[in-house]
């Protein structure tokens, strides 16, 4: 008898059924409700405002009208991103640079070097949620490690240890975290660096958010040369500059001279296979990364601004609590545990029309977590966090 559906692959036996809170969300809107979205990530949509001339004008070049591929990417932007780097007071080379279409490809590229299939590599958790697809798609398995919060997030190293096994080949931070706006401490640092080097691990180190240290937080190191291990430090424009669409990413390898030099050959290969960013967004990217001299400091004070409108609100709200953050554009919400975090955020939204994310979202480990985005615009976030909290009181 023939089939009518191909054998699909197992890593994609993806739940077919969206998950309630969105279910909620297209009710809300199929009704005509006007949603108060405290989880828009998409800084496209937040009205900031861009310099729209600069950013067309970068496009406006004869030179994308060529194709001359280099597989690490063409060096004008690997000039431009060192020099990134530099500016920041890391010192970085242009030929340690590979150039991604985004930093989930990043990831991608680099499961592929460090692991075969089923082997392991470690995560935090909480954290951003895409990883367990990543890890899925490239048949790697993915060991969360725990963050434990005491009057700020660190990482549990107890839990880091045990979820060390004999296949695990790398160590994921994510530098500030998503959600949690935590920094990976020098102490912590330090003590990943020597795990790493005895188990002969590489440590891979998301830094997309590092640039959004908030007031009083010291300015966040990249770990791009912290390395006396293979390292790997992932970036690109879709934060720093607040242009995801341009699908313009890197990660930068450091560490001991041998093995990094050996992992550039290879990434290089990979690279070549795909060939996936584009020579206009490569020839842009110089400019479009100075882009981020406006956008960095237009989304610390919208940050800023959203964070005291929340605080304000919040104390009214006894037995809700904001947890510390140091950067990054999230806040996490404390809040009692008296149901799953799905049923309070769909409660919220059915009740005020607010959308918040539920923290089964980033791996949270108990119920009692919501997460808001903190790049939401001013007046829709004010709202939100007075509808919300008001919704969240009576949960
Ligand atoms: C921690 C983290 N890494 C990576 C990304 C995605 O970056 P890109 O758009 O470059 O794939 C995100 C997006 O929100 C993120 O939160």
């Amino acid at each position: 008898m023939p089939h009518s559906i191909p054998p699909f692959s197992r890593r994609t036996a993806w739940p077919a059924i969206p998950n309630r809170l969105a279910l909620a969300v297209e009710a809300a809107k199929a009704a005509g409700a006007r949603i108060l979205d405290l989880s828009e990530s998409n800084p496209t949509r937040c009205g900031l405002g861009y310099d729209e001339k600069a950013i067309l004008d970068a496009f406006s070049n004869p030179a994308i009208l060529t194709y001359a591929p280099e597989p690490s990417g063409l060096m004008v932007a690997r000039e431009a991103v060192a020099a990134y780097y530099g500016e920041r007071g890391t010192c970085v080379g242009a030929g340690d640079i590979v150039l991604t279409s985004s930093t989930s490809e990043a990831y991608s590229f680099l499961f592929r070097l460090l692991c075969d299939p089923g082997d392991e590599v470690l995560a935090p958790a909480p954290s951003y949620p895409l990883f367990e697809f990543l890890a899925d798609l490239d048949d790697v398995n993915l060991a969360p490690y725990r963050l434990a919060y005491h009057d700020g997030w660190e990482i549990d190293f107890d839990s880091l240890n045990s979820a060390l096994g004999p296949r695990t080949r790398a160590i994921v931070v994510v530098h500030p975290n998503n959600p949690t706006g935590s920094y990976v401490k020098e102490w912590e640092a330090r003590q990943l660096g020597e795990l790493c080097a005895e188990r002969g691990l590489a440590l891979v180190s998301d830094e997309v958010f590092l640039d959004y240290a908030h007031g009083g937080s010291a300015a966040a190191r990249s770990l791009a040369t912290d390395s006396a291990v293979p390292t790997f430090a992932l970036s690109g424009l879709s934060k720093i500059s607040a242009l995801p669409q341009m699908k313009a990413a890197w990660m930068v390898a450091s560490g001991p001279k041998d093995a990094k030099a050996a992992a550039l050959k290879r990434l290089e290969i990979i690279a070549d296979t795909f060939l996936s960013v584009s020579t206009p967004t490569q020839l842009a990217l110089p400019r479009l990364l100075e882009q981020r001299r406006t956008m960095v400091p237009r989304l610390l004070d919208r940050i800023k601004r959203n964070l005291q409108a929340l605080d304000s609100a919040l104390s009214g709200h006894p037995t809700l609590r904001r947890l510390r953050i140091e950067g990054g554009w999230y806040a996490v919400l404390r809040v009692p545990a008296t149901r799953c975090d799905e049923d309070v955020a769909v409660e919220v939204l059915d009740k005020q029309h607010v959308l918040l994310h539920p923290g089964h979202f980033y791996d949270f480990p108990r119920d009692g977590y919501l997460v808001l985005s903190l790049i939401t615009p001013e007046e829709v976030f004010s709202e939100g966090v007075q509808r919300g909290l008001k919704a969240l009181a009576g949960c």
